[in-house]
């Protein structure tokens, strides 16, 4: 089952996620998404759940403002879909877009907003600007949930050094 960070609800069989799911179908169930469940992304979850993220909060977004909500879907869980990558270098920062969407358009027919939902959402590090609405939401919602991961890790880390500190203490009484 797969639940968007914060999220109360499972995307596969919540009733108040029906139409994120239809709109995901596919694509969230595809062999292409379920393998970044073996990669780590931001340190503390898996590329498949840093997708989720950014997809369900684009697409929340992007209906509130009448904007293609669907096809935000769609591209945000897309817009990372490239093999694991040993360090985050700036050149994987500035060329990962194009290979998420050279593999996207592999296995998926996308429209002209999805591709651009996809190459752009690196912006400003890599140049091009978003040419649609639904690519300026991904593009910042990408951005805000990478805030968010990271704020996630540092108290998990933070935790785990209090946890050990409190082991050590017991251990020495
Ligand atoms: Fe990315
Ligand atoms: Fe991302």
């Amino acid at each position: 089952m797969s639940r968007a960070i914060g999220s109360r609800y499972t995307v596969e069989n919540s009733s108040k996620l029906t139409e994120y799911h239809d709109a995901v179908k596919g694509v969230i169930d595809s062999d292409e998404m379920q393998k970044l469940k073996e990669y780590s992304h931001h340190h503390c979850m898996t590329r498949f759940q840093h997708c989720l993220n950014v997809s369900y909060y684009s697409y929340l977004l992007c209906r509130k403002l009448g904007f293609n909500a669907e096809q935000a879907a769609r591209a945000g869980l897309l817009h990372d879909l490239y093999e694991d990558c040993p360090k985050c270098t700036r050149s994987h920062l500035v060329n990962h877009p194009e290979k998420a969407l050279e593999n996207a358009l592999g296995s998926f027919k996308l429209t002209k907003v999805e591709q651009d939902i996809i190459l752009k959402h690196m912006w400003p590090i890599r140049r091009g600007l978003p040419k649609y609405p639904e690519s300026m939401v991904v593009m910042m919602t990408d951005k805000y949930i990478a805030l968010v991961e990271y704020i996630f890790y540092l108290r998990k880390t933070a935790q785990g050094a209090k946890s050990r500190r409190a082991a050590q203490k017991t251990a020495k009484q």
